[in-house]
């Protein structure tokens, strides 16, 4: 297995997660691609979270802030948190996915205890199943923590997300100007 300034000589042109590369399916058969785990969001993964939120930003899937204060006060330390998990391989964030409980008068519309689910998966690892090892865990932190439903509200302009949530079982029920939302039933 190669990692690090061995695996970037081997392969310059391919593309990088940062300035560390690793071994990511974009390197090919020849590479073995490191175990991801999923775990509590921490402090020490707030730079990483909003360096590649940064990149969402920039390809336009983004449109709330993305520096490192918002992600450690919405994210890591937000009192109405449920769970952050973060997706990690090789010490290297792929994606996180958060779970709050909807307070009184919540922004989004959505009816008390509830939960509000947000998934940010890093560019470079889309499509590879972290969102879906990611609700995994979600799921089961919701019916812990007893809640009934979780809502998605979802760009209506983000075919991917709208098939993601789709596929992890979310349904629409409402759809306010600009968005689609959909829920999941937390008890099936
Ligand atoms: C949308 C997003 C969360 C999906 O996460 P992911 O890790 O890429 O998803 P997974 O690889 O686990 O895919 C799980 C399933 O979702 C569906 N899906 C995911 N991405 C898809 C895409 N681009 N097109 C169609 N279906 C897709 C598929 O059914 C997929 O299962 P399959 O690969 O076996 O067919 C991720 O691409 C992302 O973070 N996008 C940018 C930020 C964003 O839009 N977040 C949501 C804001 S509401």
């Amino acid at each position: 297995m190669l990692y690090g300034a061995e695996m970037a000589a081997s392969a310059p042109q391919r593309p990088s997660l940062r300035s560390k590369t690793v071994p990511l399916d974009d390197y090919g058969d020849n590479f073995e691609r490191p175990a991801m785990i999923i775990r509590d969001g921490a402090i020490q993964d707030v730079e990483q979270m909003s360096a590649f939120l940064r990149q969402l930003t920039a390809s336009g899937k983004r449109t709330s802030p993305d520096d490192e204060a918002f992600v450690r006060a919405h994210y890591i330390e937000d009192p109405d948190k449920v769970r952050c998990s973060v997706a990690e391989a090789d010490g290297v964030i792929l994606g996180f996915q958060s779970l709050k409980r909807a307070g009184v008068g919540n922004k989004w519309g959505v009816k008390p205890g509830w939960g509000i689910i947000g998934t940010h998966i890093h560019p470079a690892a889309a499509r590879r199943g972290v969102g879906r090892a990611l609700f995994a865990i979600t799921r089961k932190a919701a019916g812990e923590a007893g809640l009934s439903y979780i809502d998605a509200s979802i760009a209506a302009t983000n075919p991917e997300a709208l098939a993601y949530y789709e596929a992890m079982g979310f349904r629409t029920y409402r759809t306010p100007e600009g968005l689609i939302c959909k829920r999941f039933d937390v008890s099936v």
